[in-house]
């Protein structure tokens, strides 16, 4: 009688692991760029990804979305192992921002978020070509998410500006709005506030929580420590491609260590470890 009381699944909320990553390693000839990185991504979390410059933390990105294969290690997401191939990843339900901005510079804003929308429609095949009804209603219903999503980051009024000509903070939004576009069900940020002024930092993590609230997994790379003790929920930190601690941001942010690996972190000034 109970069977198909609606309140089942609901209790799941925010214990179901989206994503998960284990024992990722990525060799480039003799340099180990990620060495046997694990994490878990829960359902409405915000995890925090730190570490020095070079430590692996965009190359364990490209490892999770497709576009570098692990020399070891698996990817899954939602229990199912992820096909090394970055649009196949897109489709699965896991979209990304990049460290340097890649969007189509010379498209409108609009245009950019309606690319992003296209893994989702069947535009890309026989319809466009044909260009009969079905495709003018894919691309109206397309333009229309597209504006919806310009609008949510903060950009309605940009939507028929050149991407190159929009401000640098703006460009970032655009490419969380094109990302969001692709329907995920988690977002990896590549430092999103990169270049940004201290308002822009500050609607970027209103933003995210926006997107958190809205049922979304978000991991975040970030060199702002503030910006990622206020935002995450969990951070792990990474040192020489090795996760050195992970925890809540206050255990984070009062080890010792963290602080030690971006302020005195040569070989050659460390005792054997
Ligand atoms: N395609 C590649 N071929 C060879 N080495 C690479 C490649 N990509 C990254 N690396 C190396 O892997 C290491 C980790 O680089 P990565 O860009 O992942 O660091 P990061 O933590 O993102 O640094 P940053 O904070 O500066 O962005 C660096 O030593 C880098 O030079
Ligand atoms: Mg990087």
């Amino acid at each position: 009688m109970t069977v198909t009381e609606p309140t089942a699944p609901a209790t799941e909320a925010g214990h179901r692991i989206v994503l998960e990553a284990a024992g990722v390693t990525m060799r480039f000839g003799g340099l180990t760029a990620v060495d046997d990185v694990s994490m878990q991504v829960r359902e409405g979390e915000i995890v925090g990804l730190i570490g020095p410059n070079g430590a692996g933390k965009t190359t364990f990105f490209n490892c999770l979305t497709g576009m570098y294969i692990p020399t070891e290690g698996r990817v899954t997401l939602n229990g199912e192992t992820l096909p090394p191939k970055p649009l196949k990843v897109v489709r699965a339900g896991m979209a990304r921002t990049f460290q340097n901005i890649r969007l189509f510079a010379n498209m409108t804003a609009l245009e950019n978020v309606m690319v992003g929308r296209y893994c989702r429609t069947s535009s890309m095949a026989l319809t466009s070509i044909l260009r009969g009804p079905k495709f003018r209603r894919e691309e109206a219903a397309t333009r229309e998410r597209a504006q919806e999503l310009l609008a949510y980051v903060g950009l309605a009024e940009s939507a028929e500006i050149l991407a190159r000509n929009l401000p640098y903070g703006d460009q970032r939004r655009l490419e969380i709005a094109r990302a969001l576009a692709t329907d995920p069900q988690i977002l990896l940020l590549d430092e999103p506030t990169a270049g940004m002024n201290p308002k822009e930092t500050e609607e970027t993590m209103h933003l995210i929580f926006k997107i958190r609230d809205s049922g979304l997994a978000v991991v975040v790379i970030e060199h702002d420590m503030r910006f990622i003790f206020n935002l995450c929920d969990r951070v792990l930190c990474l040192v020489r491609g090795t996760v050195l601690i992970e925890g809540s941001p206050g255990e984070v942010q009062s080890d010792p260590r963290v602080i030690e690996a971006y302020i005195g972190g040569d070989d050659d000034e460390e005792e054997d470890q």
